[in-house]
């Protein structure tokens, strides 16, 4: 690094990386991989060749085809409490824009700066929860209506599916 403004886009890609962009895949691992069929852990059969019994029964019944290459229940079992371990944010939780010290420094410019990127925060919450509940926004609302939250910067202790804790702990 030669200058001041590397030394701040090498320290942007590291808290994004072990901050929000982390957020975005974990805490979804639950609520997305923690039904099998929507993503099995692994397969334990090939896919049947063309001439094969296996290949006349996948095109017969697609369904329990594919149900017949999943783990075993106990490994599934393992698998889906592992996401949810890992898809749980702790109760003493520190999210973005959060200090769990509250006198981490005296200096002014730092503390005005934090306190501009907690604003920030908060507005991208916002905006978030605004986009979530626009009908007219289809990738966010959806049929299903299951709200888009990985990347809310705050929660609750638990399996909520949002949050961004300050870094990776796992
Ligand atoms: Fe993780």
């Amino acid at each position: 690094m030669q200058t001041f403004e590397e030394l701040i886009e090498t320290c942007t890609i590291i808290i994004w990386t072990a901050s929000a962009l982390h957020a975005a895949i974990n805490f979804g691992q639950y609520p997305y991989g923690g039904y099998p069929p929507n993503r099995p852990a692994l397969s334990s059969k090939f896919v049947p060749e063309k001439g094969t019994p296996e290949y006349d029964e996948l095109l017969a019944n697609p369904d329990k085809t594919y149900l017949k290459t999943f783990t075993s229940k106990f490994k599934a079992v393992l698998g889906i409490s592992l996401v949810e371990i890992l898809s749980r944010h702790s109760t003493d939780e520190v999210y973005l824009g959060q200090r769990d010290t509250e006198n981490w420094t005296s200096d002014g410019e730092p503390l005005e700066a934090f306190a501009k990127f907690g604003k920030k925060l908060e507005d991208i919450e916002e905006r978030i929860m605004r986009m979530n509940n626009d009908e007219k926004l289809r990738n966010r609302y959806g049929p299903v209506k299951m709200p888009y939250t990985l990347l809310v910067p705050t929660s609750k202790g638990g399996l909520t599916g949002r949050g961004i804790p300050n870094s990776v702990s796992i």
